[in-house]
């Protein structure tokens, strides 16, 4: 597929954001977690979620499509196992290791080279499930996780990792007692996932701090969500408003969740008022700007590279710090090929 793209216009109209990609799949992993089905609200047709119904099918799980809700019955789950390709072509996947093992005391997945995927390790997914009593078990191309009921713990993570976070979450609410989960990522996601769960009847506590609390409870009920709006694909528009100038309104964007990247589009110059339905952006002369990416509330890594497009346009030299994943500068060749210039003095990774 190709797009072809004529610019030089300012952009000018209303767009809606779709729910958030990342809210949505492990959402869609939680529903392994109660046997008495579990409806999801407005999830957007995209492929990775395509994926995730897939992969729940092919555990066994019932899932229906309707007009963009969800329903996923997970009563009949056959397997417990996301096989080699679809961890290869969607990473989320590893999601469903927490509610398989806190349901079904098994979990396995294959993976490349055993125990990491490239250079987004899973060590902190693994540590936590030890921590709650399970037993890896990890060779030849596969990790599995066993445990007869997993026992809650507290588990400190040496990086917030939003994934990790999840997966511990979801393991530790059908837990025996307590779990603590120390230096928690605090994304929106993890706010939104803990809300779920709080509908099917989990106990949590301090979702969106760095401590998060559960307390185990023997069986989850049914439920039925609208996740949140994506922070991402708002925060994409709002750039990509900010670089073609114009006036757009991005319904359905959340301020809460966008202060870093409002922050930094003012300082380049764009004009942003906050309304109770949304976001206005006005696109002004376009000035460089400094950015680092960081765990939220700090910058989002997945903003920076339409942001660095953005800035390749603005007047003056612009600094662009990625501190979350190592190799996320592929961009950097292809905006050079469009005339972009990058300084050699900035050239150094920040770690
Ligand atoms: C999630 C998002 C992704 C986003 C990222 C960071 C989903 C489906 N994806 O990915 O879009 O870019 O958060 O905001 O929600 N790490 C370890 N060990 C682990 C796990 C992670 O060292 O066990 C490291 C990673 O290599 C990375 C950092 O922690 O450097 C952050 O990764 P993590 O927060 O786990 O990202 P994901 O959950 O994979």
């Amino acid at each position: 597929m190709a797009i072809e793209i004529e610019g030089g216009r300012p952009l000018k109209g209303e767009v809606t954001v779709s729910s958030g990609k990342n809210a949505v799949l492990p959402i869609l992993a939680a529903t392994l977690l109660t046997k008495g089905g579990a409806l999801i609200h407005r999830v957007p047709q995209l492929s990775d979620v395509h994926g995730m119904l897939e992969l729940l099918r092919g555990l066994g799980a019932n899932v229906q499509e309707s007009d963009g809700d969800v329903f996923v019955d997970a009563r009949d789950i056959v397997s417990h196992e996301a096989s080699y390709d679809w961890v290869q072509r969607m990473r989320a996947s590893i999601l469903i290791m927490g509610p398989l093992l806190a349901t079904r005391g098994r979990a396995r997945i294959s993976l490349p080279g055993g125990c990491a995927i490239g250079t987004r390790p899973i060590n902190l997914h693994m540590k936590g499930f030890t921590a709650l009593g399970a037993a890896i078990d990890c060779g030849a191309g596969f990790i599995e996780a066993t445990a007869e009921r997993l026992t809650g713990s507290t588990v400190y993570l040496d990086i917030p990792s939003v994934g990790a976070t999840e997966n511990i979450m979801m393991a530790a609410v059908l837990a025996k007692g307590e779990t603590r989960i120390e230096n928690a990522a605090k994304e929106p996601e993890i706010v939104d996932l803990a809300g779920f769960l709080g509908s099917m009847g989990a106990r949590l506590h301090g979702a969106g701090d760095s401590t998060i609390l559960i307390e185990g409870v023997d069986a989850l009920e049914p439920a039925e969500y609208t996740p949140i709006p994506d922070r991402i694909e708002a925060g994409t528009l709002l750039i990509l408003a900010a670089a073609a100038g114009g006036n757009v309104f991005v319904r359905g964007s959340r301020p809460d969740h966008l202060r870093a990247v409002i922050a930094k589009l003012r300082e380049c110059g764009a004009r942003i008022s906050e309304y109770p339905g949304g976001l206005r952006i006005r696109g002004g002369k376009l000035r460089a700007a400094d950015i680092k990416t960081l765990v939220y509330p700090g910058f989002p890594t997945d903003l920076q590279a339409p942001m660095m497009a953005l800035l390749s346009m603005a007047h003056g030299t612009s600094v662009v710090t990625e501190t979350i994943f190592e190799n996320r500068y592929m961009h950097v060749a292809e905006l050079r090929r469009m005339g972009a210039r990058r300084e050699k003095r900035f050239c150094r990774r920040r770690f």
